[in-house]
C-alpha cells in the first residue's frame, strides 16, 4: 500500500494542518486461488483435501464444514471416514441447499455457527460443500466473517462445479433481487470432484449445461463443436465418469471461466425473470431464456448468421434447455433490462454474439428490437422441449471407484 500526501512539507516539524492537507491511499487486494479438479477427493489415500485443510495427519485439526443437508445425506459418511483418517475433527454446520436459502439470516448463521466453534482465524478453514447456493452463503458468510476467513469450496453439483465455485463472487438475494447483496472473495482453493455429479438430477445437469453452453457461446467455438457432437448423451453418469469428451468440456468450460471470470452473456434480463418466474426455474434455465432472446438479438442486428443462430437454438434445445417461457414478456425484459442498466452503472453494455465463439457489447438495445428478438424465438419454438424436470433423478448412490483418467490431481489454474 502507498498513501501519498497531496502537499507536502517541507520543514519536517511543520506538517501540514487540516483542513489543508489529504492524503491518496492506493492499494491492491490480492487474488490468489487455487482450482483443482481431482476423482476420488474423499478416498482416504487421495490428500488434496487434507492438505487443503492444513492436515498432515500428525496432529488433530479442526475445520466448519458448512454443508448442503441433502449433500451430508449422500456424503456426510464418506467425508467423516475421510476426516478420521486425516485426524481432521469437523464441526457440521448443516444448511438448505435451494434458492430460498440465499438469505442474509442464513449467512449470519452460518457466522454464528464461527463463533460458537471459536475458529481460529487463519489455521481454521471453512469447507463449504454443496451447490451453488451453499457457495454463495458460505462464501459470504466467510467474507464477512471478521471481515474475511480462509475458506474451501467443494462444488458437488455441475452449476458449482463450471462456475458458482470457482469465481470469486458471493451473494445472496434480497427484496425481488437475485444476488443484490454480496462480495468479490475468493476462497483459498475450490476441490472439483467430477464424481459428485453421479447423484445429480438431470434437471440439474442440465443447469450446469446451460453455463457450458454461454461459454461455449461467447469464447470458445471449438467447445461449441463439441458440445454439438456430445449434447445428447450429456448426463450425470457420463460427466461423472469423465470420459474424454466429458473430461475435456468440463476443463474448457472451467479454464474459460477462469480466464474471464465474469461472463455476462444471457444475464442481462435472466436475473428478473429467475426470482419472478411461474413456474419456477432454475438460475441456467433461466439463463438460456436470456440466450435465446440475446442470440436474436444478434441475429437481428446481422452479427450473427441465420444458420449459426439456428445452430446455437437447436444446441439448447437438444440440451433440454427452455428457450422461452410465459413470464418472459416484452415488459419484463424492458424493466430487466433498466435495472441491468443500474447494474453496469448507466450503459447497457448488453453482451451479444458476433458470430459463434467471440462477443461485442452493445449500448443501444430499443425496446422495438426486444420485441421483434422475442418474436424471433417464439417462431422458432414449434415444440418447446420442456426443462428435463420430468426425468427421474439418477439413484443415490455411493460414489464410483477412482478410475483412470483424472486419477490424479490436476492443477487448472
Ligand atoms: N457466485 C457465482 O459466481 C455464481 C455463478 C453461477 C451461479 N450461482 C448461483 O448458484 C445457484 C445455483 O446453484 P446450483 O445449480 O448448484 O443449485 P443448488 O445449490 O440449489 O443445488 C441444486 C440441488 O442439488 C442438490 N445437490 C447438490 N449437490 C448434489 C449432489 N452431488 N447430488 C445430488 N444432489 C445434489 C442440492 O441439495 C439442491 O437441491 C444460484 O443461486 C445462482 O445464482 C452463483
Ligand atoms: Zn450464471
Amino acid at each position: 500500500m502507498t498513501s501519498t500526501p497531496h502537499r507536502q512539507s517541507s520543514a519536517v516539524l511543520d506538517v501540514p494542518k487540516p483542513p489543508d492537507l489529504s492524503w491518496h491511499v492506493q492499494a491492491r487486494l490480492p487474488v490468489d486461488y487455487e482450482v483443482v479438479i481431482t476423482r476420488g477427493l474423499l478416498s482416504e489415500g487421495n490428500g488434496v483435501l487434507a492438505r487443503a485443510c492444513g492436515s498432515d495427519a500428525t496432529a488433530p485439526t479442526r475445520c466448519l464444514v458448512v454443508i448442503d443437508q441433502t449433500v451430508a445425506g449422500l456424503y456426510g459418511d464418506a467425508l467423516q471416514a475421510y476426516f478420521s483418517a486425516w485426524r481432521i475433527e469437523p464441526v457440521w454446520k448443516l444448511v438448505r441447499g435451494d434458492e430460498g436459502a440465499k438469505t442474509l439470516a442464513h449467512a449470519v448463521e452460518i457466522t454464528e455457527a464461527m463463533t460458537e466453534m471459536g475458529i481460529l482465524r487463519r489455521t481454521e478453514k471453512v469447507v463449504a460443500v454443496g451447490g451453488g447456493v451453499v457457495m454463495d452463503i458460505a462464501g459470504l458468510a466467510a467474507s464477512l466473517y471478521r471481515r474475511g476467513v480462509p475458506y474451501i469450496r467443494i462444488p458437488t453439483t455441475l452449476m458449482g462445479q463450471i462456475d458458482a465455485g470457482i469465481g470469486v463472487k458471493t451473494g445472496i438475494n434480497h427484496g425481488q433481487h437475485k444476488n443484490r447483496l454480496g462480495t468479490y472473495c475468493a476462497p483459498e482453493a475450490t476441490l472439483i470432484d467430477p464424481e459428485f455429479l453421479f447423484t445429480q438430477d438431470q434437471r440439474h445437469v442440465t443447469n450446469g449445461v446451460a453455463e457450458i453452453v454461454k461459454m461455449a457461446l461467447v469464447k470458445d467455438a471449438a467447445l461449441f463443436e463439441l458440445l454439438e457432437r456430445s449434447i445428447r448423451g450429456l448426463d450425470a453418469e457420463t460427466l461423472a465418469s469423465c470420459g474424454p469428451d466429458a473430461r475435456e468440456i468440463l476443463s474448457r468450460a472451467i479454464a474459460g471461466m477462469l480466464h474471464e471470470l465474469a461472463v455476462d452473456f444471457g444475464h442481462t434480463f435472466s436475473p428478473a425473470l429467475e426470482l419472478r418466474a411461474d413456474p419456477p426455474l432454475l438460475h441456467g434455465e433461466a439463463v438460456a431464456v436470456d440466450m435465446a432472446v440475446s442470440l436474436a438479438l444478434a441475429h437481428n442486428r446481422g452479427m450473427l448468421s441465420t444458420p449459426d443462430a439456428e445452430r446455437a437454438l437447436t444446441l439448447m434445445r437438444s440440451a433440454g434447455l427452455p428457450l422461452t417461457h410465459p413470464t418472459f414478456t416484452v415488459e419484463l425484459l424492458a424493466r430487466a433490462l433498466e435495472d441491468t442498466v443500474k447494474h453496469r452503472d448507466g450503459l447497457q453494455r448488453v453482451p451479444l454474439t458476433q458470430g459463434i465463439g467471440t462477443v461485442e457489447f452493445v449500448n443501444d438495445l430499443s425496446a422495438e428490437e426486444l420485441a421483434r428478438a422475442v418474436a424471433f424465438v417464439a417462431e422458432r419454438v414449434i415444440s418447446e422441449v420442456p426443462p428435463a424436470a420430468a426425468s427421474a433423478p439418477a439413484p443415490a448412490g455411493q460414489m464410483r471407484a477412482i478410475g483412470e483418467e483424472f486419477s490424479d490431481s490436476e492443477h487448472v489454474a
